[in-house]
């Protein structure tokens, strides 16, 4: 594919979303072409999907939980994502598989191989060409939210267990994971994006609009 695929993830709280935006005008300004879109979500069957998932109203089990996540993906995969990575944009999804591994794996405790597998299935085997991960204390991203959906709405030990497996995902994959500190001040933090991104886009080779260097 000629895109390149990147994705953010990080507890909540995490300032990923802020980081996103960031980006996206810092890449618009240089003349890329990107598309950003988030998960769960990114088109109206899967914005509708995560309405369901996320309201603090709605009462849901591990299993349709994981399972919506992962219907939520494959739509977004095939009618959004892909077609843009054919048409060679930068994408940039604030979260992806990881955030199943983490969150349904091992912070909701279902069946780690299954969610891989699962994953696989949902994605029809696309992954990112990097994964920056926002490290942060759980204690310090929840007191920057003020209305809690329901997933954000867990224990304290739920969110250390996501944090926790998102350090493990990222030494499981060291190529792919960037780990940022996302406990630092908006610019510092824009400045490691951008310093994590330096292989996959080079905006000072553009000049037809294609500024991403395949990995
Ligand atoms: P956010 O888009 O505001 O980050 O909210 C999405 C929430 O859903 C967040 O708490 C993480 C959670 N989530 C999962 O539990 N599993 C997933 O696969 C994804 C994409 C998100």
């Amino acid at each position: 594919m000629k895109g390149v695929f990147i994705t953010f993830e990080g507890c909540d709280g995490s300032g990923k979303t802020t980081q996103i935006s960031l980006l996206e005008r810092y890449l618009r300004d240089m003349g890329c072409n990107v598309l950003v879109t988030r998960e769960p979500g990114g088109d109206t069957v899967a914005e509708n999907i995560r309405s369901v998932l996320l309201a603090s109203e709605s009462q849901v089990s591990p299993r349709t939980e994981l399972l919506l996540f992962l219907a939520a993906r494959a739509q977004v995969v095939d009618f959004v994502i892909r077609p843009a990575l054919e048409r060679g944009n930068i994408v940039l999804c604030d979260r992806f598989a990881d955030s199943t591994v983490t969150y349904q794996g091992y912070a909701r405790e279902q069946d780690l191989d299954w969610v891989r597998r699962l994953n696989a299935y949902a994605t029809n085997g696309l992954t990112p060409d990097k994964t920056l991960l926002f490290d942060i204390d759980p204690v310090d991203g929840l007191s920057r939210q003020t209305d809690r959906n329901r997933m954000e709405s867990e224990t304290l030990d739920f969110h250390q267990r996501v944090r926790k497996g998102y350090l493990a995902e990222s030494r499981l994959f060291p190529e792919r994971f960037h780990v940022i500190d996302a406990s630092a001040n908006v610019q510092l933090v824009h400045q490691a994006v951008l310093e994590a991104l330096k292989d996959v886009i080079k905006p000072e080779n553009w000049k037809t609009g294609n500024c991403a260097i395949h990995p």
